[in-house]
């Protein structure tokens, strides 16, 4: 089916959400390329947004999923499930977490940890469920993440909002201490804002929040939808920063393109969940799970991460070396493989993104006019190579007019 019949049937049938999106429809993808219905071949710096963090028809999750369909698909929650055990316990066995619930979304599992926070305290009896994010944050689009998000222009479509939310500046631990009232609850942070234009918290700030929630009996959610499973080059983003969470929430590259998100919490906070509290249909079936337990595992063999946090290191290295000739840039942020390229307001960072796919590479723009880039991450330096040369030649047409 071409490209056009495709739009044809979309403009007719399907939600106008998205509005125009990028002219193509991939057929199939193999490790960090995608190919269109015409057989064009696509660099894929964007790997649905975070999601395919082992790129397209891997080995090792491409087996798994085989199998499994052919096994069983879901089951439901009546019912025991040995892969949702098995992914539960490699969360659970490598990060600060002692239980795991899984779901089907990043707003899902924002969700269960604003509802967990609250329950927390309500199993204590004591009077807080108030829940302080960032201004420019990004936490999903259901409504309590909504009103969780700190971007008016997600929320003012949908008032009035579930209340008990507040919103701060970013990296001001004085204005978070202001905000916080006898009745917060839990602060809800991303380490790096990733929707919002790839802004990195400071290692003393986050510090310095988790000392305020300890000394107050406020919980810390981070929420890692775009920052887990090895994003930045490490398997949470968290362990940069030398805190520890009371709950964190994973989404997008857990399942490496299949759709499962998840809760984790320390033992004192998920205990407050009891039986009927929480629930899912579709959370953590046999494919959502064997998806996970496919990824966890390559993430989690030797030399893994720390080629991501190599190429990590070097791509960023090419972006500053960009910055240097550019001065229209303004900026270059991020950490691992989340990258973030931030462009004066007079180059139009979305008229880039086209031109990228023009010449067969996909790119993302952004919050604050950021160009995002957050490849699978089997990256190789040479293909960052190429994307800086492709991405060059699109300034240089730019400085020349
Ligand atoms: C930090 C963060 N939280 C939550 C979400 C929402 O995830 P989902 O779209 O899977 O509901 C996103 C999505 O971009 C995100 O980046």
């Amino acid at each position: 089916m071409d490209i056009k019949t495709v739009q044809d049937m979309d403009k007719k049938y399907y939600f106008n959400t998205f509005g125009q999106r990028l002219p193509v429809a991939f057929e199939r993808g193999q490790g960090i390329r995608l190919y269109d219905g015409e057989g064009n071949e696509y660099l894929d710096f964007v790997a649905g947004i975070a999601v395919n963090c082992l790129g397209y028809n891997h080995p090792v999750l491409t087996a798994a999923l085989k199998e499994q369909v052919e096994r069983v698909v879901h089951t439901s929650s009546l019912y025991y499930t040995k892969q949702q055990a098995l992914a539960a316990k490699l969360i659970a066995q490598n990060s600060c977490g002692d239980r795991v619930f899984f779901c089907n979304s990043g707003a899902e599992a924002n969700e269960g940890a604003i509802k967990l926070a609250r329950k927390y305290f309500k199993e204590k009896g004591v009077d807080k469920y108030e829940i302080i994010t960032l201004q420019n944050s990004f936490h999903g689009r259901t409504m309590a993440t909504l009103a969780a998000t700190g971007q008016e222009k997600y929320q003012l479509p949908y008032t009035p909002l579930p209340p008990g939310f507040k919103h701060v500046e970013f990296n001001n631990l004085a204005a978070l201490e202001k905000a916080v009232s006898k009745h917060t609850c839990a602060i809800m942070l991303e380490v790096i804002q990733g929707e919002g234009g790839i802004f990195v918290l400071d290692t003393e700030y986050l510090r310095g929040v988790r000392k305020l929630c300890d000394s107050l009996d406020i919980l810390l959610i981070l929420d890692e939808v775009q920052t887990g499973i090895g994003r930045t080059g490490k398997l949470f983003g968290y362990q940069h920063f030398d805190i520890e969470p009371d709950i964190f929430t994973l989404g997008k590259g857990l399942g490496g393109g299949v759709p499962i998100g998840a809760l984790v919490a320390k033992e004192k906070v998920a205990s407050a969940f009891k039986p009927g509290d929480h629930g899912s249909t579709f959370g953590g079936n046999p494919l959502a799970c064997t998806a996970a337990c496919a990824v966890l595992e390559t993430l989690l063999k030797p030399g893994f991460l720390e080629n991501v946090q190599s190429t990590g290191k070097y791509f960023k290295e090419r972006l500053q070396n960009l910055k240097d000739q550019f001065d229209f840039i303004l900026d270059i942020r991020g950490l691992g493989l989340m990258l973030g390229l931030q462009l004066k307001d007079t180059i139009d960072g979305k008229k880039i993104v086209h031109k990228c796919l023009e010449q067969g590479l996909l790119i993302n723009c952004a919050g604050n006019n950021t160009l995002r880039f957050v490849p699978p991450l089997i990256v190789t330096k040479s293909d960052v190579d190429v994307l800086i040369e492709k991405l060059k030649n699109i300034f240089m047409d730019l400085k020349d007019k």
